[in-house]
């Protein structure tokens, strides 16, 4: 059984500088809650309870959101805002672990990180940055797959071949429909080198095997120690599937896909869609 998941939160946020400047990426509000609380939401659905953090500097106010607010719940409850206290009490029955990444060595690194708090088990890796439809259970599915192979599932998604520069990209075998033996794997390709359009999405089960690829690993693309390049490795000595998502999924870590997911979440709010609906018409209609 899988029962922790481990949240890579160390990143500098520089595509959203000012705005990051001395607040954490994470903690961008998608209408009222911080892009960090989706990702933690969408986990606690699948029956996860242990959610490990590694962070960085500047990024305090990451545990202080999930942290106990006393005074503020106090208040809230002698101004009887019961519905507020609700919002704001959504974690009480989940265990929070901050690991501090020393230096900002990448992805590989971080979630080397959480090593001495995982021991034999399996576990979930979940980049906040790539937010999903909350009606649809991404990891339910890879966690289905890993059940049934007790072997490494990564999320994939086919993006335009003129963006895979931009993800980790695959070459794999097609088992079943969305499901697919993966053969290689490459960080961040240029597009003549691509093995194809499928990306791998923030989303990812990792067996503790992995520890021994990234200890060992070079720094890759970027200076960085890549993920990708320690899963590449790992092939080596164990299969590694695929899951292609049949959710819509945004990218809050950059700005258009920030927007994007803003707009999608408005239009799905049943206090503010219709006005949003209302307003974007009339927007269009000026242009
Ligand atoms: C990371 C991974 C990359 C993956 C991407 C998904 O890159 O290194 O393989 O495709 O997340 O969001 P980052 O976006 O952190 O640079």
């Amino acid at each position: 059984m899988i029962t922790k998941a481990v949240l890579p939160v160390a990143g500098l946020g520089t595509r959203f500088l000012p705005a990051t400047k001395a607040s954490p990426k994470e903690m961008l509000p998608i209408l009222d809650k911080p892009i960090i609380q989706y990702a933690v939401e969408e986990v606690q659905k699948v029956g996860i309870k242990d959610f490990i953090f590694i962070t960085g500097k500047h990024k305090r106010a990451i545990e202080d959101h999930f942290d106990k607010a006393t005074e503020l719940e106090e208040r809230l409850i002698k101004a009887g805002k019961q519905e507020l206290l609700k919002k704001i009490n959504f974690f009480e029955h989940l265990n929070f672990a901050f690991i501090r990444q020393k230096e900002p060595k990448g992805l590989g690194d971080a979630i080397l990180c959480a090593k001495p708090f995982i021991h034999e088990e399996a576990f979930v890796v979940i980049l906040s940055d790539d937010v999903m439809d909350p009606d649809y259970s991404v990891l339910k599915d890879m966690i289905d797959i890993y059940e049934e192979t007790k072997s490494p599932v990564i999320a994939l998604e086919e993006v335009p071949f003129d963006e895979v520069s931009r993800y980790g990209i695959i070459a794999g075998k097609k088992i079943r429909e969305d499901y697919y033996l993966i053969e290689d794997m490459i960080e961040k390709p240029e597009k003549s080198r691509a093995p194809s359009n499928l990306a791998i999405i923030g989303r990812y089960i990792l067996t503790p095997s992995i520890f021994r690829y990234l200890e060992k690993l070079q720094p890759g693309k970027g200076g960085e120690i890549q993920l990708t390049d320690a899963l590449r490795a790992l092939l080596s000595e164990t299969p590694i599937y695929g899951y292609k998502i049949k959710c819509q999924r945004y990218d809050a870590g950059e700005k258009f896909g920030y927007l994007k997911t803003i707009i999608y979440f408005a239009l799905r709010d049943p206090e503010i869609s219709d006005d949003f609906r209302k307003f974007l018409k009339e927007q269009l209609s000026c242009i």
